[in-house]
């Protein structure tokens, strides 16, 4: 078989141009027939209103997005409603979506809007992108659909497409490869109808170049693309080399007094930064002292639940979380970072995702026992 590498560069230039053209044409006629047009983020030059759907995108799929991104602008509706907002408010409508520290820096940016902007969303790519949180292909999204201007984008959908469209071999991850993809996203932006085509690609990489079992059949490029000419669409682009993620365990306790159990609020930075969760113990610790030396708490009996696995980019987490039932509390003055909270009242904190799973399942056996 033929390697992607072997065939990068082999075609003539002048076709290549003519090629170049045809690709941009063809993905935003696509576009207008076939693409998404009623998304909630769509049809507005809003830039505010852009910027916060599309870091809500950036690791989440539009499905996911679209009930966290209504919330989230009816609760901040404008820049100054998020700059002026408590960090916690931010946090809690982020809750669940995953990837916190995306919510911390578009509250960051918020306030350097406010205040070195004057509270009006800046206008320039450059400008966009010196915001805490946006990159390069961010930057140019938002400022493609606010202002119509002609800026290339890459994000993951992107390069996939683009890495087969060119057979570019290697891992779009590393350096090289996304400088080289970079190189055909800015060669194949077209001069016009550059926001139907920016939306074309994302669409186009969200619905048929996707990663398994793409549909090549539908897909309005596919007479240009080296990967399908080639046969090379099921290895392109290049998965990541792969070390197996390191793992780890700890045990959660779900401290219950009265109707109410205990969070703490986790350091920033670090995982879920910011965001309420329950104390943790190591699996080796003696888990009654741990609660009354450091929690205050007298711990009648306890009992363990299923296990909770949780993925993060760097290892796996498999959490062990344990009912324990405190006959006693001894309050301790200023510890602001804790609090007894009303069961019913902690699926509104901003808690992070597997925390939301085990209080669902605590309420479920609190209802079975009852
Ligand atoms: N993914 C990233 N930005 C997007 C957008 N504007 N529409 C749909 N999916 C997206």
């Amino acid at each position: 078989m033929r390697r992607a590498a072997d065939i990068a560069g082999s075609i003539p230039q002048q076709i290549q141009g003519v090629a170049d053209a045809a690709f941009g044409r063809d993905v935003a006629a696509w576009q207008r027939e076939h693409g998404r047009h009623t998304l909630p983020w769509q049809n507005t030059r809003d830039a505010y209103a852009i910027w916060v759907s599309e870091i809500m995108l950036q690791q989440t799929q539009v499905t996911t997005v679209v009930p966290y991104y209504e919330r989230f602008m009816k609760r901040f509706p404008d820049v100054l409603a998020l700059a002026n907002a408590a960090p916690d408010d931010v946090l809690a409508h982020w809750s669940g979506l995953g990837y916190y520290s995306r919510a911390r820096h578009l509250h960051r940016a918020a306030i350097a809007i406010r205040d070195l902007h004057g509270g009006r969303f800046p206008d320039t790519v450059e400008a966009v992108e010196s915001l805490p949180g946006i990159g390069r292909s961010t930057a140019a999204a938002i400022v493609v659909f606010s202002r119509g201007t002609r800026h290339a984008i890459l994000d993951g959908n992107v390069k996939r497409l683009l890495a087969r469209y060119c057979a570019i071999p290697g891992y779009p991850g590393d350096a090289k490869t996304a400088a080289k993809l970079w190189e055909a996203a800015e060669r194949l932006l077209p001069h016009d109808d550059v926001e139907a085509y920016t939306q074309g690609l994302m669409d186009l990489g969200a619905t048929i170049c996707v990663r398994s079992r793409p549909r090549c059949d539908a897909c309005p490029v596919r007479a240009g693309c080296a990967a399908f000419r080639e046969g090379l669409v099921d290895v392109l682009p290049s998965p990541r080399p792969r070390k197996p993620l390191p793992h780890k365990s700890i045990v959660m306790l779900i401290l219950e007094h009265d109707g109410a159990v205990l969070l703490e609020k986790r350091p920033a930075p670090g995982i879920w930064g910011g965001l309420w969760s329950f104390p943790e113990a190591a699996a080796s610790d003696d888990i009654a002292a741990v609660c009354a030396e450091r929690y205050g708490a007298d711990v009648a009996h306890g009992e363990r639940m299923a296990d909770v696995e949780h993925g993060f980019t760097h290892y796996t987490l498999t959490i062990s979380p344990q009912r324990l039932h405190v006959r006693a509390i001894e309050l301790r003055a200023g510890e602001a970072q804790r609090v007894w909270l009303p069961l019913a009242e902690v699926t509104d904190a901003a808690i992070p995702a597997p925390v939301r799973r085990i209080v669902d399942l605590v309420n479920a056996q609190s209802r079975a026992d009852e």
